[in-house]
């Protein structure tokens, strides 16, 4: 084979490919039937996804993540469940909100268990500070919201710091059975090891 040739992966069923990672993407438009949008950033293997798109069929669920293998699971893990309201878009998250997704376009954006990058040295690297929240808020809906999970206490403090300190959002209270809510499989791996999750839910003012 050339060395210069360049080959081209096969999407996967149900997986969202950008005909063009420069212009802003008509998201709604990869969608069978109209409906809100959700979006789960850094959906890893899926199972939050999945649940919540068999759960609510007249919504949209956009599945984002930059591992080849885990995309890969998901969309399988749709195809296979019969779910046409899932899609799965292989690429970075905070680029996403930043530069591909409409304003305004967003009911709900899910962050459940990102990395928490312990070491000081690597805080830089949480998503959870102002660039990210920006982005949040830039492709949320007037009354959007914001739903995060994560089972490391320090990173949590951080988050409501940064939370607080950020004008965009307002923050609402969250319990348990307020509505249909999965667990996710990190957060099904932490509670078995005996971790607490702790969560905030926050609102694009309408
Ligand atoms: C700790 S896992 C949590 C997965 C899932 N949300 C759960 O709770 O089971 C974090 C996931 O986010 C993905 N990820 C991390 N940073 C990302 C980014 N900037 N853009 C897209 N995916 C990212 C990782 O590849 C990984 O699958």
């Amino acid at each position: 084979m050339n060395s210069q040739m360049i080959s081209v992966r096969a999407a996967e069923p149900n997986e969202l490919v950008p005909p063009d990672y420069f212009s802003e993407l008509d998201v709604a438009g990869f969608f069978p039937s109209e409906g809100a949008l959700e979006i789960d950033l850094g959906c890893g293997d899926g199972k939050f996804t999945l649940e919540m798109a068999e759960h609510y069929p007249e919504r949209n669920f956009l599945a984002i993540e930059r591992l080849l293998g885990r995309v890969r699971k998901v969309c399988r893990g749709a195809e296979k469940r019969g779910l046409e309201n899932v899609r799965v878009l292989r690429l970075e998250s905070l680029y996403t909100l930043e530069w591909l997704l409409p304003e305004n376009s967003v009911d709900r954006l899910h962050l459940l268990c990102p990395d928490p990058w312990p070491k000081a040295k690597h805080h830089r690297r949480r998503l959870f500070q102002e660039p990210f929240l920006k982005a949040m808020v830039r492709v949320l809906k007037p009354g959007g919201e914001l739903l995060f999970k994560t089972d490391h206490d320090e990173y949590f403090e951080w988050c409501e710091e940064h939370l607080d300190a950020f004008e965009g959002l307002e923050r609402l209270p969250w319990g348990d059975e307020d509505f249909f809510y999965p667990k996710t499989d990190f957060q099904i791996q932490w509670e078995a090891e005996g971790k607490r999750l702790q969560g905030l839910r926050a609102r694009k003012p309408a």
